[in-house]
């Protein structure tokens, strides 16, 4: 059973979701029709990943009801502005064939644009039109927060962020949390560059887990919502196998000891 997390809209997500950042459009129906064959309920997808018309044949070829699955999408670098972004979204449920997505960003707050204000505002009035059920931001940093917040008095349900052993983002991490607003990892495994290390393996043998399992249960006793992603069927099955065993406190420490404030994306203060 995948655990479930309450943002503070009330929404209920669940906290281990399936990444399809980098799926082909070709490939991206079979996989995540595969993804929720084996029980994933939450599929991360956006505007710039090209893939929401597979996505979406793929819910709504699968039998679930729409409720029993979570879907998020962003709006595209391209779509800042209020009515920008209010337009993207009815595009992008237009590709999914959906009438609403659970969860809608912005994906990269793009300061040198200053538009993200207007941006924020386009997606409350999303919300309001009920295109969708809850609205956040991603890859936004302190200054950008509060500057929304304070703008509207509307506070993100989600703050996706660059979130794995080699960049912890604690001083982003307490600041989304103090704010009420939930932390989601994107990249969770670093995009498997963190795979190979050896304090992780190390962990990972005395559980009788992988170093996959490992990184994916730290974000898990973090109260993180986390993302991976991989389009090998043995790779999904596993990175949802990690709910009957646990992380000790010691383990946990070593871990996050791991940081080394190293991205694998870009900043988002100058991207
Ligand atoms: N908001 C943003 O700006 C942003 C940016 C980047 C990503 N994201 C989101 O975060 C999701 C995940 O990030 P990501 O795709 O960069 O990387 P990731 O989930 O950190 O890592 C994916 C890589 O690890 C491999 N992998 C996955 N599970 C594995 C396992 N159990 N054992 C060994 N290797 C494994 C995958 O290979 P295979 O696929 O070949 O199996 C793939 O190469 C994206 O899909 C997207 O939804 C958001």
């Amino acid at each position: 059973m995948i655990s479930e997390i309450a943002l503070n809209d009330g929404v209920v997500i669940p906290q281990l979701g399936f990444g399809v950042w980098q799926v082909p459009q070709e490939q991206a129906a079979e996989v995540v029709a595969k993804a929720l064959r084996l029980g994933y309920r939450h599929i991360d997808t956006a505007q710039g990943y090209g893939n929401e018309q597979g996505v979406g044949d793929a819910v709504r070829g699968s039998g679930l009801a729409r409720d029993e699955v979570f879907i998020t999408t962003k709006c595209h670098n391209e779509s800042h502005g209020r009515r920008n972004a209010v337009e993207a979204l009815e595009a992008s449920l237009e590709r999914l064939g959906l009438e609403q997505v659970d969860l809608y960003l912005i994906h990269w707050p793009q300061p040198s644009l200053d538009k993200y204000v207007e941006t924020w505002e386009g997606l409350i009035e999303a919300r309001e039109r009920g295109l969708t059920r809850s609205i956040g931001v991603s890859n936004f940093h302190p200054p950008h927060l509060e500057r929304i917040i304070t703008s509207t008095d509307v506070v993100p349900s989600v703050n996706q962020i660059e979130l794995h052993p080699m960049l912890t983002q604690e001083p982003l991490v307490g600041a989304s949390r103090r704010l009420g607003i939930q932390v989601e990892s994107w990249s969770p495994l670093a995009s498997g560059k963190i795979l190979g290390d050896e304090t992780l393996a190390q962990i990972a043998r005395g559980h009788g887990k992988s170093v996959a399992q490992v990184v994916i249960r730290w974000h898990l006793q973090l109260e993180y919502i986390v993302i991976p992603k991989s389009v090998t069927p043995a790779r999904m099955a596993a990175n949802l196998d990690v709910f009957d065993f646990e992380l000790t406190f010691a383990e946990m420490r070593r871990i996050s000891a791991l940081n080394t404030d190293t991205r694998t994306g870009p900043d988002p203060d100058v991207f």
